[in-house]
């Protein structure tokens, strides 16, 4: 089955064609072309994602980054519209300012590739954002008669690693999802079947990683700005003087809480201003350890309670290398199956999405059009 895939849930357009086969239980994905651009660098200024900026920026870039897609597969000639389709895209694309002036002219420019299914991210996220490529993936439903399904963006991220480590993975696996928006595990029964059984209170980890690179006077997105930090400090070795809590450590349940860690970092610069490099390394570091700590241990007590052997981990924040490493050697030392996606496809994609069409496409066979974007989705 080819599948395109619609990310536009926060400042990544992302679009992708993979050609998804075999079961439900054992399936196969062969990416065939993907094209993305990231508004990271325009929401930096802002210190965090600019819904308005954000749907803005994805009104622009669709189209262009949709022909580069689908020029890397080529196609069949054109498709020129009725009447009655311009009418039905024009309706659908009311709400979307530019889309709506070049999609209609441009759509009858583009070769037509084969697709058997369009795929797009419903929810959760930014509605604004998600709403344009909810308007985009109906307007192409129509043009080129091709059957629209909503997604959800969560259920990309816990496939992302199936791409590159297609081994067997054996049920019920936990999932540990870990980006700027989520901080959850999940049961994983079998693909398409899942169970939130632990989730943050408050910030999600990448956040916190956002905010406190703020405090340290970083730019946006601060993940990777923290992770540069930190190294060099575990690089110097440098022996602190400090330490940050461990949030919910000892709580009993598979919840996390990381605004009060982010506090601690708020707190501990005010006291103790970083003045030079090396304090801010420090500070990135051991606020870096007190995450790693926490996400690994509450982890741990989750694959014990549900007897898992295998664990995903999705999202942003697995992109950081000493997590990753962390989560590596604790597999090891306990034995567990580890799945993680290339740094690529652990943050913001559209294959991890095609991806979590194909699942879907085993249950949801009849596409109904009517889907709306939803900012809270959830399992
Ligand atoms: O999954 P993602 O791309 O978008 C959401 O769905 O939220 O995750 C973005 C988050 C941001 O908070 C960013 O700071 C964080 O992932 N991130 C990292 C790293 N790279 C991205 N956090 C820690 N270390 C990194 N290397
Ligand atoms: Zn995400």
């Amino acid at each position: 089955m080819i599948i395109l895939g619609v990310e536009t849930s926060c400042d990544e357009t992302a679009l992708s064609l993979i050609d998804a086969t075999g079961d439900i239980s054992a399936p196969q994905f062969k990416v065939l072309a993907t094209s993305l651009f990231s508004q990271a660098k325009l929401h930096a200024e802002y210190g965090g994602v600019f819904p308005t900026l954000a749907k803005r920026e994805h009104n622009k870039n669709l189209i262009p980054l949709f022909k580069v897609l689908v020029e890397k597969v080529g196609g069949e000639k054109p498709v020129i519209l009725s009447d009655i389709q311009k009418k039905e895209i024009e309706e659908i694309l009311a709400r979307e300012g530019e889309l709506k002036d070049t999609f209609i002219k441009e759509i009858e420019t583009i070769n037509c590739p084969h697709i058997d299914r369009i795929v797009v991210t419903s929810g959760p996220g930014l509605e604004p954002a998600l709403w344009v490529g909810i308007s985009f993936t109906k307007a192409l439903s129509i043009a080129w008669n091709i059957p629209v399904f909503p997604t959800n963006h969560m259920e990309g991220h816990i496939l992302s690693p199936l791409l590159t480590d297609a081994s067997a993975v054996t049920f019920p696996a936990l999932a540990l999802l870990i980006s700027g928006g989520h901080t959850e595990l999940v049961k994983v029964s079998s693909w398409g079947e899942y169970k939130v059984i632990g989730a943050t209170k408050d910030d999600a980890v990448g956040e916190a990683f956002d905010k406190v690179a703020r405090i340290l006077g970083l730019p946006y997105p601060g993940g990777p700005e923290i992770s540069k930090l930190a190294s060099i400090s575990r690089k110097r070795g440098d022996k602190l003087s400090f330490t940050f809590p461990r949030p919910m450590i000892h709580s009993g349940d598979f919840d996390f809480s990381f605004a009060g860690l982010k506090t601690a970092v708020l707190y501990h610069t005010q006291k103790f201003p970083p003045t030079t490099d090396t304090k801010k390394e420090n500070i990135a570091r051991e606020f870096e350890d007190a995450v790693t700590e926490t996400l690994i241990k509450k982890t741990q007590k989750a694959l014990e309670e549900i007897g898992s052997s295998t664990l995903i981990i999705g999202g942003g924040v697995i992109a950081n290398t000493d997590i990753r490493k962390a989560f590596e050697e604790l597999s090891q030392s306990l034995g567990f199956h580890l799945l993680i996606p290339s740094t690529d496809l652990a943050t913001d994609n559209a294959v991890m999405i095609a991806m979590a069409g194909y699942i879907d496409s085993f249950k949801k066979t009849e596409s109904n059009a009517n889907f709306r974007a939803e900012g809270n989705l959830s399992f």
